[in-house]
C-alpha cells in the first residue's frame, strides 16, 4: 500500500534530502546536471519555451530520461516529477495537437467531449516522459479585462464546475488509479483562488493590472463564485493546487489583502483542511518572492502557510539552503517537512515513477495523430457561438463565392493561442495545424475563396464576405498589453470590416479571442461568430460556417455593450449586455433534431406553427423539463429540451429587438440548467419569450 510505503521512505531520508523533494527547479537553470543528485530535486519543469532540441517527442523522452538518469544516483533513487505547461494539448512540443482554450471549451458546453479532450492532452504529454500538467485554470473570470480569462471556462462557477470532466480526461479515475498508466498525467487545479476575480486598477506599481492584483469579496461570494470550483476538483481527485499570484481581501475581516502564496487560512484551513485535499501543493513561478518580507520570511511564511514544493526556478541553492536554516532554527517545524514530502513521494508512488521512472513512448505515434486532430475538430466546432444571423446568412452553401479577409484568417500562431511554441517565441510557423483559411478550402472545395490579409478593397464577383480577426493571445503579469482596457478591436481589423462592408451586401464577422465592442459595426455586418482562440483545427470553424456541423456553443462569459459595464456577470442586478451569458443561436433544423431526441418530438412538431401557439410548445417543453429534472445523467435531453425553448426565446428577442429586456432572463435560466434546475431554466425562458412578444 502507498501510505506505507512512504512511510517507510521518508522514516530513511535526512532532512537535506526531504527538503530537496521540495524544491523545483527549471531544467534550463540546472548550473549543472549533478545539482540533480547534490541537491536530491524532487522536481524540474520546462517553463514557456523551454523545450529540447530536437523538440520532437524523442527529443523530449530523451531529455526527461538524462534527467532521471541522475535522480536514479541518489541516494534513495527518488524520481522527479516533471511537470509543464500542457495548458490546452502538449504546448511546448512541436506538432502536438492544441485544444481551444478553456474559454472555448466552457462554450461548449459539453463535459465528455472535454474529458476527451483531457485524454489527448495527457497522452500526448505522458508520451514524452513529463508526467504532470500545470492545468487545468479554474479561474472563474469575473473581468474580461484580465488577460488571462482566455485560460477560464467561464464566468459562472457552475460551467467551471461542470468542465472540471477535463481532470478525469487527464488523470483517469477519481481515485489516482489510472495514474500509472501511460496515457495518464497529474492535473494542477489552479490559480489559487480568485484569480479571475481581481479587481481593475488596482496595482501597487502605477500602472493598471488585472493579473496578480487583488479580489476584494465577502467570504461568502469567495467561497460560492472562487472556491465551488475547488471544492468540486478535489472531489474529483486533482493531484495538485497551485496557489495564484494574486491577493485576497476578504471585506468581512478587516485583514486587508493577503498574498495567496502566504495564505494560511485559505491553504491550510480552507483547502487542506475543509476540503480535505490529500494532494501537493505546488508554487507558482517565483511566487513566494512576492511575499512581504525578507527571504527567508518569503520560505517560512510559504511552508507554514501549506505549500509542499517551491518553483524557484532557478534560485534551488539558495531556497535549499534558506529552508534548511528555517527548520534547524526551529521557525519551520519538522513535522510541516513530512507532511509536504509524504504528499510529494504519495504522488509519485501513484504516477508509477518508482517502478517505471523513464518516458513511456508507447503512445509516441499518436501525438498529432489524425484521432487527436479530430477530438480537437469536434471541439472547435462545438465551441463556436453563432451570436447574430440576420436573413439566416449561416451556414452558407458549399458553392460560395467567398471573398475572405482579416488578420486573423490564416494565422496559426494567434489561432492556436496562448503557451504554444510559436507564442513562446519559436520563429516562424512552429505550430502545426491548419489555419481557418485552409480549413475553408477542406471542408468546402467547391467553394471559390479570394483571400486578402489586409482587407484591400474586394473586386465584384462574390457571394460573401468572411472577415476574421481578434486580438493576438496576451499574457500574464500586468496585462496590460495590446487591447485589453479599451476591449475594442484593433485599428487595422476595424478597417478590415469596413472595407468589406462597404463593399459587399453579406458580411460574417468571425471574432477570436475575449469578447470584443464592435459598436456600429455590429449593425453593419449580417453574421458574427465568437471563435474564442480555437487551436490547431482551423477546419472546425468551416465546419459550421459551412454547415457541416451545427451551431451548437453558447457564451460562456457575458458580451459587454460597452467598457463602463466590466465587470457584467450572470446573476447581476442590473444587466445589459450586447450578448448575455448563455447566448448562441441554432437553427429550427438543428431544434427540431434535438427536440425528437429528447422524446418530445411529436408533440412539439404538431404545433406546426411554433410562432402561433408557442405556449403549447413551451407548455410540452416544461412537461418534458419536469420528467428530466429527476432523471439523472440526463444532460443531453436536458439541453435539447432547454435548448428548444432559448431557440424560441431567442428568435423572439432578435424578431422583436428585446436584447435588453430578456437578457437578465436568458442568462439566468442558462445558470439554472447547469445546477439541474430545468424547469426554472425552461420558465424562464418562456418568460423571455413572452417579454419578448409584449
Ligand atoms: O503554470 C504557470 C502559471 O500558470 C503561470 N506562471 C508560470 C507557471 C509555470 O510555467
Amino acid at each position: 500500500p502507498v501510505g506505507e510505503r512512504v512511510k517507510d521512505l521518508l522514516s530513511r531520508m535526512t532532512l537535506e534530502e526531504k527538503v530537496g523533494q521540495m524544491t523545483q527547479a527549471e531544467r534550463s537553470a540546472l548550473r549543472s546536471q549533478d545539482d540533480i543528485s547534490t541537491y536530491a530535486l524532487g522536481s524540474l519543469l520546462s517553463g514557456g519555451g523551454s523545450a529540447p532540441t530536437p523538440n520532437n517527442p524523442q527529443g523530449w523522452a530523451r531529455m526527461v530520461n538524462s534527467y532521471q538518469l541522475r535522480a536514479q544516483q541518489t541516494r534513495l533513487q527518488v524520481p522527479l516529477l516533471y511537470g509543464a505547461d500542457a495548458v490546452h494539448g502538449h504546448n511546448n512540443l512541436h506538432g502536438a495537437t492544441i485544444m481551444p482554450h478553456n474559454i472555448g471549451l466552457g462554450a461548449t458546453r459539453d463535459p465528455a467531449l472535454v474529458q476527451r479532450t483531457g485524454e489527448v492532452t495527457a497522452r500526448e504529454t505522458r508520451a514524452t516522459g513529463v508526467a504532470w500538467t500545470f492545468a487545468p485554470c479554474l479561474c472563474v473570470v469575473r473581468d474580461d479585462r484580465w488577460g488571462r480569462s482566455y485560460e477560464s471556462f467561464g464566468e459562472d462557477p457552475a460551467l467551471v464546475e461542470s468542465m472540471e470532466t477535463v481532470i478525469q480526461g487527464l488523470q483517469g479515475r477519481v481515485d489516482g488509479r489510472d495514474l500509472a498508466d501511460g496515457d495518464r498525467v497529474l492535473a494542477t487545479a489552479k490559480h489559487y483562488v480568485g484569480d479571475g476575480g481581481t479587481v481593475y486598477g488596482s496595482s501597487t506599481t502605477g500602472s493598471y493590472t488585472i493579473d496578480q492584483g487583488v479580489t476584494t469579496v465577502t467570504r461568502d461570494v469567495l467561497r460560492r463564485v472562487h472556491l465551488a470550483p475547488y471544492a468540486e476538483a478535489v472531489r474529483r481527485g486533482v493531484g495538485t493546487v497551485m496557489p495564484s499570484f494574486s491577493s485576497v481581501d476578504l471585506t468581512d475581516d478587516g485583514k486587508g489583502p493577503v498574498k495567496m502564496h502566504g495564505n494560511d487560512e485559505l491553504i491550510n484551513g480552507e483547502l487542506k483542511g475543509r476540503m480535505g485535499f490529500p494532494g501537493l501543493v505546488v508554487s507558482d513561478w517565483q511566487g513566494i518572492d512576492q511575499l512581504p518580507g525578507d527571504y527567508p520570511s518569503d520560505v517560512r511564511t510559504s511552508i507554514n502557510a501549506g505549500l509542499d514544493m517551491i518553483m524557484v526556478p532557478d534560485a534551488y541553492q539558495e531556497f535549499v539552503r534558506t529552508l534548511l536554516d528555517e527548520v534547524r532554527a526551529g521557525r519551520v517545524d519538522e513535522a510541516r517537512i513530512d507532511d509536504a514530502v509524504s504528499r510529494i513521494l504519495r504522488t509519485k508512488f501513484q504516477l508509477g515513477l518508482f517502478e517505471k521512472p523513464y518516458a513511456d513512448t508507447t503512445h509516441a505515434d499518436t501525438i498529432g495523430s489524425a484521432q487527436h486532430r479530430a477530438v480537437a475538430r469536434q471541439a472547435v466546432a462545438g465551441s463556436q457561438v453563432l451570436l447574430k444571423n440576420r436573413g439566416g446568412l449561416l451556414p452558407l452553401p458549399a458553392d460560395s463565392k467567398v471573398y475572405l479577409a482579416g488578420s486573423n484568417a490564416d494565422d496559426l500562431g494567434n489561432q492556436a493561442g496562448g503557451w504554444t511554441v510559436t507564442w513562446q517565441g519559436g520563429s516562424g510557423r512552429t505550430t502545426v495545424g491548419t489555419t481557418i483559411r485552409e480549413g475553408i478550402h477542406q471542408v468546402a472545395p467547391r467553394a471559390s475563396v479570394t483571400y486578402s490579409k489586409d482587407a484591400s478593397a474586394p473586386t465584384r464577383g462574390h457571394d460573401v464576405g468572411v472577415v476574421v480577426v481578434g486580438e493576438t493571445p496576451y499574457a500574464e503579469g500586468i496585462g496590460d498589453v495590446g487591447n485589453e482596457h479599451d476591449m475594442w478591436l484593433g485599428k487595422a481589423d476595424q478597417r478590415a470590416v469596413d472595407t468589406v462592408c462597404g463593399a459587399m451586401k453579406c458580411v460574417v464577422l468571425v471574432v477570436s479571442g475575449r469578447p470584443q465592442l464592435l459598436g456600429d459595426q455590429l449593425r453593419s455586418i449580417d453574421a458574427l461568430v465568437a471563435s474564442w482562440l480555437p487551436g490547431t483545427e482551423g477546419a472546425g470553424v468551416a465546419d459550421v460556417l459551412f454547415g457541416r456541423r451545427p451551431f451548437t456553443g453558447r457564451n460562456p462569459v457575458s458580451w459587454p455593450r460597452t467598457i463602463d459595464q466590466q465587470p457584467i456577470n450572470v446573476g447581476d442586478e442590473r444587466y445589459d449586455p450586447e450578448f448575455p451569458y448563455g447566448w448562441g443561436l441554432t437553427t429550427e433544423h438543428q431544434v427540431r433534431a434535438a427536440l425528437s431526441q429528447a422524446g418530445v418530438g411529436r408533440r412539439a412538431l404538431a404545433v406546426r406553427d411554433w410562432d402561433r401557439h408557442p405556449r403549447q410548445v413551451f407548455r410540452s417543453l416544461w412537461r418534458a423539463a419536469a420528467i428530466l429534472q429527476h432523471t439523472p445523467h440526463s444532460w443531453r435531453e436536458r439541453n435539447a429540451v432547454v435548448g428548444a425553448a432559448r431557440h424560441l426565446a431567442q428568435r423572439a428577442v432578435v424578431a422583436h429587438d428585446a436584447q435588453s429586456a430578456t437578457a437578465k432572463l436568458t442568462a439566468d435560466a442558462e445558470h439554472r440548467l447547469l445546477t439541474g434546475d430545468v424547469v426554472g431554466a425552461v420558465s424562464l425562458l418562456a418568460e423571455a419569450h413572452r417579454t419578448a412578444v409584449g
